[in-house]
């Protein structure tokens, strides 16, 4: 990733041109009695829930993670983001704060089974799906959304390369090590897809 990608988001943040993310995933907050659960499970078990979601932006997500109790950690190329994802959790009162980490998702690979909860909405960086998918201990949870081919009908100039193929999403998660909680189109939302899968114990 060149450093001007990185000049190009940060800024999109400081203008107050950059997407949404000061609230949490639309889609997310509809399975949070999923995600709830399996809080309670592993805090039953005597351990921390831990929490990642890439190329997180203004860590909306994150935020409402660390409310509800998980440990989270996010990564995005834009120091700008980071910095008003540090503010918000100070401005909410958020003790347990989080870890930032500033880093191009070309390069950096989360730890294999090392998070409860692996997310990434409206991100898409192929090559990083495996280890996305190794990143989630047995029991835990995968949660990914982004826009799909019919985005160009009411984007056409948006990148196909960044569009997911139909099914595309699904098949990420369609093995023997996978239950999958939801997997779906979802064009009312603007053109995305999205899937929640629990990897098997
Ligand atoms: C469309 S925004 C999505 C932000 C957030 N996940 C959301 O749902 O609103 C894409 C994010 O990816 C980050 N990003 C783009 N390329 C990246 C890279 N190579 N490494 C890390 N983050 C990257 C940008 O800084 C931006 O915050």
């Amino acid at each position: 990733m060149a450093e001007i990608d990185r000049l190009r988001w940060n800024d999109r943040y400081t203008s107050n041109d950059a997407p949404a993310a000061r609230t949490a995933n639309r889609w997310l907050l509809g399975h949070a009695p999923v995600i709830d659960e399996l809080h309670a499970t592993i805090r039953n078990a005597g351990e921390k829930p831990a929490a990642l979601d890439v190329a997180c932006g203004a860590g909306g997500t994150l935020l409402w993670l660390a409310q509800r109790g998980w440990q989270v950690m996010g990564v995005d190329l834009s120091d700008a983001a980071l910095a008003q994802v540090a503010e918000r959790f100070q401005t909410a009162g958020c003790r347990a704060g989080g870890t930032l980490v500033c880093a191009d998702l070309d390069v950096w690979r989360p730890e294999p089974a090392s998070f409860d909860l692996v997310c990434s909405f409206f991100f898409l960086d192929r090559a990083l799906w495996p280890s996305l998918r190794q990143a989630v201990k047995p029991g835990g949870l995968l949660a990914l959304q982004t826009y799909n081919q019919d985005r160009l009908l009411t984007r056409p100039t948006a990148n196909p390369a960044y569009l997911l193929q139909p099914g595309e999403l699904l098949a990420q998660v369609q093995s023997e090590h996978w239950e999958i909680l939801d997997g779906c189109s979802h064009p009312a939302s603007g053109a995305t897809d999205a899937v929640l899968a629990r990897r098997r114990m």
